[in-house]
């Protein structure tokens, strides 16, 4: 039987991510469960967390499961994806191994491995996660490499508590100012989720450099396609926040400067303006707004946005847990 893995919503189709949607809805209304009953998880970190962890660990629990957390590099073995690609040290064994042994101890995998931009391309981030569902022999969950996929579905759920039906809705995603380069995994995700789900998207940034990956724009544009919603570029900030019913801001790099980020800082500098403030969500047509968190509070958001009560981020980190436990509980439940 083939395995399913949950490593972007492109591999699922609407209805799929709407029944996630669902099922993580009734988790909320009901959290206890027992669909990891006597099954465990293993929660691979690359990288920092505090969301994404926590709601796991506790999700597993909420179900019945038990989480074992690894952090390869720190408290477990440096990992070879290929000749010199290791994260954290030396490489001490090989990815074949690694995934080949966990599935023997855990009905789950979730790996959170998301760019270092001083030795990490773009590809090489799609690398790890397929490097475990390739050796896997149970299902593996993205928890954040190039996309956020469960962000994207918590994203999708407090949308839908807030708006309703979320067709034809306009969404702004814009970049905003941070005092280093960051991934774009969520900017991509955020695109892959609003395109599903049929809003009228606009990717606000400074400048064409910062347009997220042509991957990932043509993925929106396919989803905008089959949706029926519609996905454009600006660069002008009172034309993208004019009636925009949800803004979600997110910092990330400009692919070009990939590796010259100190050549990339002026421009970066230059556009510090791009913070949402109260001044920009008035323009909104009484808009809401979120971000994936963390955030650094009057960088990327001023205090009054993230103290409003249009601002919906903690709804959507709260449903990191519920939508997770969807996905580990349909997942499970295949093998
Ligand atoms: N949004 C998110 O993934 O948060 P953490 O990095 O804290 O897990």
């Amino acid at each position: 039987m083939t395995i399913r893995h949950f490593l972007t919503t492109q591999d699922w189709s609407r209805a799929e991510i709407d029944a996630l949607l669902e099922q993580a809805a009734a988790f909320k209304r009901s959290p206890a469960g027992a669909q990891l009953a006597g099954k465990s998880v293993a929660l691979l970190f690359f990288n920092p967390s505090m969301r994404t962890r926590t709601s796991f660990e506790l999700g597993a629990f909420q179900l019945g499961g038990h989480a074992v957390v690894l952090s390869p590099g720190k408290d477990a073995w440096p990992i070879e994806f290929e000749p010199g690609m290791v994260m954290d040290g030396e490489p001490e064994e090989h990815i074949a191994e690694v995934a080949r042994v966990l599935s023997r101890y855990a009905d789950l995998i979730c790996v959170r491995a998301f760019p270092k931009f001083q030795d990490w391309s773009v590809d090489r981030q799609d690398k790890v996660i397929k490097a475990f569902a390739q050796y896997a022999t149970v299902p593996v969950i993205n928890m954040e490499t190039i996309t956020h996929p469960c962000q994207e579905l918590a994203h999708a759920l407090a949308l839908r508590e807030h708006l309703g039906d979320l067709a034809k809705k306009k969404y702004v995603l814009t970049w905003t100012y941070h005092p280093k380069p960051l991934n774009t995994a969520v900017a991509n995700s955020a695109l892959l989720i609003a395109t599903k789900m049929g809003m009228d998207v606009t990717l606000l940034c400074p400048t064409p450099d910062y347009v997220l990956d042509e991957r990932y724009m043509e993925f929106g544009r396919l989803n905008a396609e089959q949706n029926g919603g519609s996905l454009k570029v600006s660069h002008d900030i009172e034309e993208a926040y004019s009636g925009a019913d949800v803004v979600y801001a997110k910092s990330w790099g400009a692919l070009p400067y990939f590796g010259r980020w100190e050549q990339e800082k002026p421009i970066r500098e230059a556009h510090r303006h791009f913070i949402v403030d109260e001044a920009k969500m008035a323009l909104t047509n009484h808009g809401l707004f979120s971000h994936c968190l963390p955030l650094r509070r009057n960088v990327k958001a001023t205090d009054a946005v993230m103290d409003a009560p249009y601002c919906i981020a903690i709804d959507e980190a709260e449903n990191r847990l519920h939508v997770q436990k969807a996905v580990m509980a349909t997942l499970a439940g295949r093998r």
